[in-house]
């Protein structure tokens, strides 16, 4: 099921993203703690959101997402990070998180959006899981995360509501 994050949970998603492998335990501390930081205290535009998935309404996160609409252009959003704890990834619960934005996007009156990753070998099982699921790899800036690291770029149309 999912809820929005919390502020006192802040501390087990940074350890939790640092699980997944995404980031070093300092980065994750630095960017993802940072961001929620920052989101609790409502810095963040609006829009911005962060929500968990747990097994029961007082459980543990097991996987979580973070999302916004970007300034830049309307109706586009970013998924800026999701993330599955690793003894629970390919089993499903990706796919919820995924859908979970969609939706949210959708019922946002939001029209596209766009997922930024690794172009390394390590990230291969995430590019198809993006592929997977309708997103088109529309670009990739090569060395961008660092050399030999490109930013691979996907988007999905979000269909209007019917
Ligand atoms: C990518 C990720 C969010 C997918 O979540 P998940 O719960 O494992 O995904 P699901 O179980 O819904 O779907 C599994 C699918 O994703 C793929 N996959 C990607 N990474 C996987 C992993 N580490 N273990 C198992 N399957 C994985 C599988 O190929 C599988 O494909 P299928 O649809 O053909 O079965 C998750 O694996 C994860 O947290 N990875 C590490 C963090 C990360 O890289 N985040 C994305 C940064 S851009």
């Amino acid at each position: 099921m999912f809820r929005p994050a919390s502020p006192t949970e802040t501390p087990v998603l940074v350890a939790l993203a640092a699980a997944t492998g995404i980031f070093q335990p300092q980065e994750a501390e630095l960017l993802l703690g940072g961001v929620l930081d920052d989101l609790h205290a409502g810095r963040l535009g609006e829009g911005h959101s962060a929500q968990v998935w747990t097994d029961s309404a007082d459980g543990p996160p097991v996987g979580w997402v973070y999302f916004a609409p970007t300034a830049k252009a309307d109706g586009v959003w970013d998924l800026w990070w999701i993330g599955v704890a690793p003894n629970r990834q390919g089993q499903g619960v990706g796919d919820e998180l995924l859908r979970f934005v969609e939706n949210h996007v959708r019922s946002a009156g939001g029209r596209l959006l766009l997922i930024e990753t690794s172009s390394t070998p390590a990230f291969d099982p995430v590019r198809r899981f993006y592929a997977k699921r309708g997103y088109s790899e529309c670009g990739v800036v090569p060395d961008f995360y660092a050399e030999g690291d490109g930013k691979v770029i996907y988007a999905k149309k979000i269909a209007a509501p019917v």
